[in-house]
């Protein structure tokens, strides 16, 4: 009985420690594929387009505190303290009403790991 307990624990542990093997390495080598169409996203390009029509008119002349998403200087001023969480705040659809659609937040993610202008 004290071996079958064990040997389940010893699965349970595995089967966690499987799904958590996307480290930042493998994160940056499927970043350089496609992401719907676009292998470089760019602030211009793709970015600005989706900030504008989503998150701008809130987050702009600091309405929400810190977090003005008008302009490029001002979200790498965002992702300068924040990182990814202006990411995760959004990637579930559930802030604000705000949905964005998967390619939208795929971009989105690719991008802050490389935002360039
Ligand atoms: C309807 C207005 C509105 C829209 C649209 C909106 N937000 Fe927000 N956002 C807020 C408010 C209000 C807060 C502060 C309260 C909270 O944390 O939810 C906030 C907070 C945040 C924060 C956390 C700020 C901090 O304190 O660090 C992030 C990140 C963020 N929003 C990102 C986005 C992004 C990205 C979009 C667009 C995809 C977006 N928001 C669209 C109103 C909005």
């Amino acid at each position: 009985m004290r071996a079958f307990n064990f040997t389940v624990l010893v699965v349970i542990l595995l089967v966690i420690f499987s799904c958590k093997s996307e480290n930042l390495e493998d994160y940056l080598s499927n970043n350089n594929q496609n992401v719907c169409g676009c292998i470089v996203v760019t602030y211009n390009e793709d970015i600005k387009t989706i900030l504008d029509n989503n998150c701008s008119y809130c987050h702009t002349n600091q309405a929400v505190s810190g977090c003005d998403l008008d302009s490029y200087q001002a979200v790498i001023d965002y992702l300068q303290h924040e990182g990814m969480q202006l990411y995760d705040y959004v990637k579930n659809n559930d802030h604000q009403g705000v949905e964005l659609d998967s390619c939208s937040l795929k971009k989105l993610q690719k991008w802050i790991y490389n935002p360039v202008e």
